[in-house]
């Protein structure tokens, strides 16, 4: 095996930018690595409308400065009051390519998700018939349900009777971290994918909770159980179509994490290729890491091949990245994957 990988450029098909001194800080990190990226809407306020979607990529345009050729697909935050006619609208002028689903409460900023699907069937449905793909933030809020148990919960209770009632709809279940997710892709039809992100191919709930818990590996959805983790690895590695690169890379202020009720969300976006590369150096995997990094995900969003391209190569000593960010409003800590890490973007 070569120690030199040349991969097209990878594309990022789940990405949180956020806006401010933070948007400065990571939007150009994301768009040195990355061809195009999935840029998730949820700000706050959410990004509901066309011209919100509009406003919030020239914000990105502008802190990534001219000349990268990173392209930022936009996405709009499904509430219970869009209209299908806006996306539909925004969608024919190619300035979105996904819709995105958080039930009401899931995860950061989701209060405005949806509480009622019916209310949404309307949207979901033009969608469908237009070929625009929903994004799903795939867990249930129930307290009742256990959060280790959310994610299959929510393909059982939400997922799968969206599916059925809505044919045709693509669907993205995003970040998938269980093996019932897993094998729920693995027995549908090709319109429904899902991404998985660099982490949750590194991390289990051992490594969050064991010897003192470790805020900077705190996600939704949580890490699981190592069996769930090795069925992640199985599916990325496997070189289906169907799973892709998400990186849900999700930047918090240090001091919004290390504190009594920490933010979710790992900052993976400035070392995601290289952990990537040695998890599928790990697994035999390389010849598949180009297909999972960039051709899955561009083919399911119908997006053309790469432009570029980005050299990888092992050497004998770890790569080192920065401990921390700094951005205007304060240090965010980069992932740590907790293994040496003998790729180097070149
Ligand atoms: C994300 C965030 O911080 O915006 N957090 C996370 O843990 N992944 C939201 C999300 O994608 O769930
Ligand atoms: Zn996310």
């Amino acid at each position: 095996m070569s120690d030199v990988l040349t991969l097209p450029l990878p594309d990022d098909m789940h990405l949180h930018l956020r806006d401010g001194a933070m948007l400065e800080a990571v939007a150009p990190i994301s768009a040195q690595r990355f061809g195009r990226a999935i840029i998730m809407p949820n700000l706050v306020p959410p990004v509901v409308t066309g011209a919100q979607a509009l406003a919030y990529r020239d914000r990105i345009l502008a802190a990534i400065g001219p000349d990268t050729g990173f392209t930022p697909l936009m996405t709009l935050y499904l509430t219970e009051t869009t209209e299908p006619e806006d996306v539909a609208q925004a969608a024919a002028d190619g300035l979105i390519h996904a819709v995105k689903l958080y039930p009401a409460g899931a995860t950061t900023n989701s209060a405005s998700g949806v509480r009622d699907f019916d209310k949404v069937r309307g949207v979901l449905e033009r969608m469908a018939a237009i070929g625009l793909p929903l994004c799903v933030h795939g867990e249930v809020t129930d307290p009742e349900v256990d959060i280790f148990d959310r994610e299959a919960v929510f393909i059982e209770r939400v997922l799968d009777p969206i599916r059925q009632a809505t044919p045709g709809l693509r669907v993205v279940m995003e970040h998938v971290t269980t093996a019932e997710g897993i094998a729920y892709i693995a027995n549908s039809p090709a319109d429904l994918a899902g991404t998985i992100t660099t982490h949750h191919l590194i991390l289990n709930r051992n490594h969050l909770l064991v010897g003192g818990i470790r805020p900077h590996y705190y996600c939704l959805p949580v890490a699981k159980r190592e069996r769930h983790r090795e069925a992640l690895v199985a599916a990325a590695t496997g070189g289906d179509p169907r799973y892709f690169l998400g990186t849900d890379s999700a930047p918090h202020l240090d001091a919004a994490k290390e504190t009594g009720c920490g933010c979710a969300g790992c900052f993976t976006a400035l070392n995601t290729l290289e952990c990537l590369a040695q998890v599928f150096d790990a697994a035999g995997a390389l010849d598949h890491l180009a297909g999972f990094a960039t051709g899955h995900g561009a083919a399911f969003y119908g997006l053309s091949a790469p432009s570029g391209q980005v050299v990888l190569e092992r050497r004998a000593e770890a790569a080192v990245w920065p401990a921390k960010l700094d951005t205007g409003a304060g240090p965010v800590t980069v992932f740590d994957p907790g293994f040496p890490v003998f790729w180097h973007r070149v």
